[in-house]
């Protein structure tokens, strides 16, 4: 079947590493997916998100899966690096083609990450929180990230890579190679497996996005704000470094932004970086 492909020499590097992605393995939890994804995993590659954006100079990506292993330039949200464990993550990249333009995309990154809380809360995981836009925290501490790049805008469609990283078991030492608090899903309770989990995550995705083209992100608005770790804190918005607004954050809107209670009103805000105001 050249729809699912494991290529070669899978070299993870954990001491005992989670059993290695499998495209078959994958294929055999999708019975129940609406979508007919195309499914591939690498042992190593630059990142799957950059990959799946060559792929759509030959032919159509959607509904392209590509997994990995580690990859040696993984890309996260505002151009910083996404380090992985080599063997102990889930680092996939996927295709949709979005049936809208770019413009109504905003809030589809936090759409993405209710999908992803809902299937892990499904496996075991409890208080699986999400940090404006999309951050996957475990007690406070991130686990996961989301990264949504759009590619081929048209009128009426768009093109769009979801990539999403999960730490699924870091090695001791890992924690220390990345500045943030991070966390994996072992101490959150998980038990499964990647291939398991990563189809599971592909069907609700086809789920969270069939709706999403359809109506935007407003039916996941009340999910996300529960799941809101910083939900009416009082937080500082960072941007390439510099504060640009600091107040409460008291909602998100129907496109996605952050609304902030600051001294001199509401702020709608659509990029930046959340950090926790102390006091
Ligand atoms: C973030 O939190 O900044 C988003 C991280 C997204 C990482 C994933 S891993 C799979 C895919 N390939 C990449 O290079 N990045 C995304």
């Amino acid at each position: 079947d050249r729809s699912i492909r494991d290529n070669p020499s899978m070299t993870p590097s954990l001491p005992d590493p989670p059993a290695a992605l499998c495209a078959t393995a994958v294929a055999a939890g999708l019975s129940a997916s609406p979508v007919d994804y195309r499914i591939e995993t690498f042992a190593t590659i630059d990142s799957t998100s950059s990959e799946l954006k060559r792929r759509a100079g030959d032919g159509s990506i959607d509904a392209l899966v590509l997994a990995a292993e580690t990859q040696t330039a993984g890309r996260g949200r505002l151009g910083r690096t996404w380090v992985d464990q080599p063997g102990g993550s889930l680092l996939f990249s996927f295709g949709w083609r979005a049936p809208v333009p770019a413009t109504g995309l905003a809030g589809l990154s936090l759409a993405v990450g209710v999908g992803v809380a809902t299937v892990l809360t499904r496996s075991g995981v409890n208080n699986v929180q999400l940090k404006w836009p999309n951050d996957l925290l475990f007690q406070h501490c991130k686990f996961g990230g989301i990264l949504v790049e759009t590619i081929n805008p048209q009128p009426a469609c768009v093109d769009v890579v979801i990539g999403i990283g999960i730490n699924v078991r870091l090695a001791a030492g890992m924690r220390d190679a990345v500045s943030a608090p991070v966390t994996d899903l072992a101490p959150a309770g998980w038990k499964g497996d990647r291939n398991g989990l990563l189809a599971a995550l592909l069907v609700e995705l086809a789920a969270v996005l069939e709706r999403f083209g359809r109506e935007g992100f407003g039916p996941f608005r009340a999910a996300w704000l529960a799941r809101h770790a910083l939900q009416q804190r009082n937080v500082t918005i960072w941007s390439a470094g510099h504060e640009i607004a600091a107040g409460r954050a008291i909602d998100v809107d129907a496109d996605g932004a952050l609304l902030l209670q600051t001294a001199a009103g509401v702020r709608r805000l659509l990029s930046g970086e959340l950090t926790l105001r102390p006091g």
